[in-house]
């Protein structure tokens, strides 16, 4: 029998206006996987990860998560108030309606999983870009997700906290996470990815484990997915 999926799309389109964003797609995602859409800007990349989460309804067929499935999300920059660091966490645990029975004692926790503690008081917006990401990353993990969809996380940071943000995924991963992510980095889709799909204008032209997906300079795959795997970027 097949494990139960996390999510599923069936026939699941996106269109904004005239213009369709994602092609009737069929998508099983199941626990562990950690898969990575890769394609050009305006591939429908953000569009799918927000079909996922459910930000965004199908225009046509399904899209269906498990029941009781909670989902983070992150995207490229983080959206961060007037609040101080700790502030942000207490906030994100009402809004996830997390029943922590000691929710300060958990601020904590996420504090520390993301090495902030010693930032706890300050305004998050005082923070540097790298501080802010993994403020942004405790916080979708302030409800204690089974699903984490990351929008290019590492896209806007410089090298530095790029690593310190990759690691902390890396270390989510390495604790059995299950992942969506976009990316851009084909470094970052080797090292995080299980699974890799690359999109073009809406429509999936490749979908393979990440093994088969980089073998041979992506041999199986069509053109641009393979110039992708060679590291010559169509875009
Ligand atoms: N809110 C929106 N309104 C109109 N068109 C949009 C909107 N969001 C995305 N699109 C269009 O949908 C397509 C896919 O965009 P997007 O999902 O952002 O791609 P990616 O994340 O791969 O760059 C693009 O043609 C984009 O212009
Ligand atoms: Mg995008």
């Amino acid at each position: 029998m097949t494990e139960p999926a996390l999510i599923e799309l069936r026939g699941a389109s996106v269109r904004f206006g005239t213009r369709t964003a994602v092609h009737p797609l069929d998508l099983r995602l199941a626990p562990g996987e950690r898969l990575a859409l890769v394609g050009a800007n305006g591939s429908g990349k953000s569009t799918l990860l927000r079909l996922l989460h459910g930000l965004r309804r199908p225009d046509a067929g399904l899209c269906l998560q498990a029941p009781a499935l909670r989902i983070g999300m992150l995207f490229q920059r983080p959206a961060l108030l007037r609040l101080s660091v700790a502030a942000h966490l207490r906030l994100a645990l009402r809004l996830a309606g997390a029943v922590e029975p000691e929710p300060a004692a958990r601020v904590a926790e996420l504090l520390d999983q993301v090495g902030l503690r010693a930032e706890a008081a300050r305004p998050a917006r005082a923070l540097s870009g790298g501080q802010q990401q993994r403020l942004a990353l405790a916080r979708a993990l302030a409800g204690r997700p089974g699903l984490l969809l990351l929008d290019e996380p590492t896209a806007s940071l410089d090298p530095g906290a790029k690593r310190e943000v990759e690691a902390l995924i890396e270390g989510l991963a390495a604790g059995g996470m299950s992942l969506v992510f976009a990316s851009h980095n084909l470094g970052q889709v080797k090292r995080l990815a299980t699974r890799v799909l690359y999109l073009e204008q809406g429509r999936v032209l490749a979908d393979a484990p990440v093994g088969p997906f980089f073998a041979d300079g992506g041999a199986a795959l069509p053109e641009a997915a393979r110039r992708f795997v060679r590291g010559e970027l169509p875009w």
